[in-house]
């Protein structure tokens, strides 16, 4: 079977970070250096995502500067015609590293902040120093007129300093900023009841945004992703199940979504034994959960299937037991209940963080 090419490659080139953030989108089980694709491993898998027809290629961790080869790989992609966009904590970013990714071809950096606070950031991300190595890095990628994208994770701690966030995108010059709240997966759902914002919190971080809009128009553009446990409608997870995206994990799995590698008695395929071309078509998994078939009632007969595409498999698991189930986040789901609880549950103690650091 032959499914339309998807748009994106997210390469997740390592799990090494020198960070340890609680809400990390990595899976709890995280791939050790040793496991890791080589250099051949990846830039084959670049041809194979060019040739699927992908169009953006997305360099991701862990910290992907961690690798000593992300360069030769940007260039490749950049040679194979594909949009290249960094995803980095900014931390191991130099002056002479950038100069080369910038030659390399790169087009986009994103950057991450997890405050504007220093010690707020510092206790999330868990590494002293790091608030003033990513401003550093923040003007370094100005000063080379390189595309900058600022994104800041929120949630319960930070959240009332959105309008702050924003305010330092738009003096740094980024030319766009993402307000995006927690999503609850992984080492984020283990820390959950700790980082939920309440409702009267997310009221007021989103009229933060729609005022900020107002006032920098097209100076700065403004992304902002909601917690959907306060929503009645599922968001379309990773735009439907296998049919924009694709994840290449550390050491060559290749995954519908960050979370994929929880759903249960399904095998996982890898660049290391298939192509991306046949695993995008044909793998189980990819087709697991593609399209509007699989869908039980009452997503089956509802008039947005094909707008939400049931929602979020791997939230259907983690909070329901069973991924074909229907998306609890969806008011017409019978399990709706456990995230309008979940929403309103706030507890206080020691967060999770994100272990392994072997950089
Ligand atoms: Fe896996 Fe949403 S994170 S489908």
């Amino acid at each position: 079977m032959s499914a339309p090419p998807p748009m994106s490659l997210l390469a997740e080139l390592t799990h090494r970070c020198p960070l340890s953030c609680p809400y990390c989108s990595n899976p709890v089980e995280m791939e050790r250096r040793q496991a890791e694709l080589d250099t051949a491993g990846w830039l084959r898998v670049l041809d194979e995502a060019a040739e699927l027809g992908v169009l953006q290629a997305h360099f991701s961790g862990g910290e992907p500067m961690a690798r000593s080869d992300l360069v030769e790989l940007v260039q490749h992609a950049s040679r194979r015609n594909l949009y290249t966009n960094l995803i980095t904590s900014g931390i191991l970013l130099t002056e002479d590293k950038l100069r080369a990714l910038s030659d390399a071809g790169l087009d986009h950096i994103q950057l991450s902040f997890q405050d504007v606070d220093p010690a707020g950031a510092e206790r999330i991300g868990g590494l002293r120093g790091a608030q003033e190595k990513k401003l550093a890095a923040a003007r370094m990628i100005k000063a080379e007129g390189m595309p900058l994208t600022l994104n800041f994770v929120v949630h319960r701690e930070n959240v009332a300093r959105v309008p702050e966030m924003i305010e330092l995108a738009y003096e740094i010059g980024a030319g766009r900023v993402e307000i995006a709240h927690t999503q609850y997966y992984g080492w984020g759902l283990l820390n959950r009841d700790l980082l939920m914002p309440s409702q009267e919190q997310l009221e007021a971080s989103t009229q933060a945004v729609v005022k900020a809009k107002a006032r920098f128009g097209n100076a700065l553009a403004i992304d902002y992703v909601t917690p959907d446990y306060h929503a009645d409608q599922p968001k379309p997870c990773m735009g439907g199940w296998g049919q924009r995206f694709l994840n290449v994990s550390p050491s060559g799995r290749v995954l519908p979504c960050h979370a994929a590698e929880t759903i249960p008695n399904v095998h996982f395929p890898t660049v290391t034994k298939q192509s991306l071309a046949e695993i995008w078509n044909d793998s189980e998994l990819f087709n697991l959960f593609r399209g509007t078939e699989w869908m039980p009632e009452p997503c089956r007969s509802c008039a947005l299937k094909e707008v939400d595409w049931g929602g979020c498999r791997c939230q259907a698991l983690a909070l329901t037991g069973d991924a074909a189930n229907t998306d609890p986040v969806c008011a017409r789901s019978p399990q709706h209940s456990i995230v309008t609880e979940a929403a309103n549950t706030a507890r206080m103690g020691e967060l999770i963080y994100r272990r392994f650091s072997t950089i």
